[in-house]
């Protein structure tokens, strides 16, 4: 079983969020019920085909253990005949966890050696590792060539429900809220979700793009003026498939941002034009109040990206109180689509209060893109 145990660790080294190893608990204790013998196989990091301590998957064997309440045997390597040995030792319903596969380059390579070596493991594929989904890697999609049947864990079978299936067939009206630095990151998500959306709000910095191409004033704020003619083509098409492109109506702003110490200098609220010397760090107290009546409205709601710099507290209130207004709507399906909105969604206190949390970064966005993921096209069912 593929699993994501991609997680953050401490200067300790120890798990500081573990959402990603609780994702991946239905699919272990159901194969556990079903008395399998559990090979579990994970990256944590870029090691790049090196063995080095610091991204050993082993502290995350103790963790694991302890929410199963059941031993889990941490295996030093992820090929070799003791690894081999040590699985076949297995009883049903015991589990065991490689060790980080990412410290052979093969991994990444998708070499197809490599990955028969994983195969001598098992009899059965699982893929349950939705954040990796996107990497087309010997142990997410080269090794299914060489198993049979693989399938889809539930995190995944979930994530592809909600990500898919919700957006695509969703309760209307449907409002997508898009968020984070930049247009160039999210140009093809706009572009695919203007096929799909009924309302597509955007804050955070890159909405300062299509501000400009407004021809609005944005003062020192974070802009790709190469985007411009991007955010035009954006307008122009929510025009055509008759979508509400909402942008904020007012800023925070502040003549100074120091991201090292977590700090701004003077703030005050600006309208739609931001003075010369001013940069805008969050959406205003207006924005707020028209974002969060679109989101009251709307059946489905998927929010990907945060308005602000919700790291530093004179930025962050934009972010929670969109967190917030979904939260509120307890009516609609409420879908947070990985990374950045995650954090936000988690350090607002409303992570429990919506549908959904997707356990995917990069694998989310490209999703939503439309793009097909290797890692789930290699699966039967
Ligand atoms: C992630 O955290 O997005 C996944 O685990 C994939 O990691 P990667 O970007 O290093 O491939």
């Amino acid at each position: 079983m593929r699993v994501d145990f991609n997680v953050p660790l401490d200067e300790h080294g120890q798990v500081s969020d573990a959402t990603r190893i609780t994702a991946a608990l239905p699919t272990i204790n159901y194969l556990i019920e079903q008395k399998a013998k559990i090979v579990l196989a994970s990256h944590l990091g870029r090691p790049e085909g090196e063995k080095n301590k610091k991204y050993s998957l082993e502290p995350i064997a103790k963790v694991l253990s302890d929410m199963l309440k059941q031993p889990v045997l941490f295996l030093s390597d992820c090929i070799g005949e003791e690894v081999v040995n040590a699985v076949h030792q297995l009883d049903g319903g015991m589990v065991a966890l490689l060790e980080n596969v990412r410290f052979y380059g093969e991994e990444t390579d998708n070499d197809e050696n490599f990955s028969k070596e994983l195969a001598k493991l098992a009899d059965a594929y699982v893929n349950d590792a939705f954040g990796t989904a996107h990497r087309a890697h010997a142990s997410t999609a080269g090794i299914a060539k060489f198993l049979s049947p693989r399938v889809a864990g539930f995190l995944v079978e979930r994530e592809l429900e909600f990500l898919g299936e919700k957006t695509t067939h969703p309760k209307r009206p449907f409002t997508v809220i898009l968020g984070g630095a930049k247009v160039s990151d999210k140009i093809s998500v706009i572009d695919a979700l203007l096929d799909k959306a009924d309302h597509m709000i955007i804050g955070g910095a890159m909405a300062y793009t299509f501000l400009l191409a407004q021809g609005h004033k944005i003062g020192n704020s974070l802009v790709e003026p190469d985007k411009i003619n991007t955010a035009l083509t954006a307008i122009q098409k929510a025009k055509e498939k008759n979508v509400q492109l909402v942008l904020p109506v007012d800023s925070v702003v502040a003549d100074h941002i120091d991201f090292g110490s977590r700090t701004v200098g003077a703030i005050q609220i600006a309208g739609l034009d931001i003075p010369d010397n001013m940069s805008g760090i969050d959406i205003g107290p207006k924005s707020v109040e028209l974002f969060s009546e679109i989101i009251q409205n709307s059946k489905t709601i998927l929010l990907n990206g945060p308005m602000g710099i919700f790291e530093i507290k004179e930025s962050a209130k934009g972010t929670f109180a969109i967190a917030e207004a979904i939260a509120q709507n307890r009516e609609a399906i409420s879908i947070i689509g990985g990374g950045d909105s995650v954090k936000a969604i988690n350090k607002s206190g409303h992570g429990k209060d919506v549908t959904f949390i997707s356990t995917g970064g990069g694998a989310s966005l490209e999703f939503l893109e439309g793009k097909i993921l290797p890692g789930i096209a290699v699966l039967d069912r």
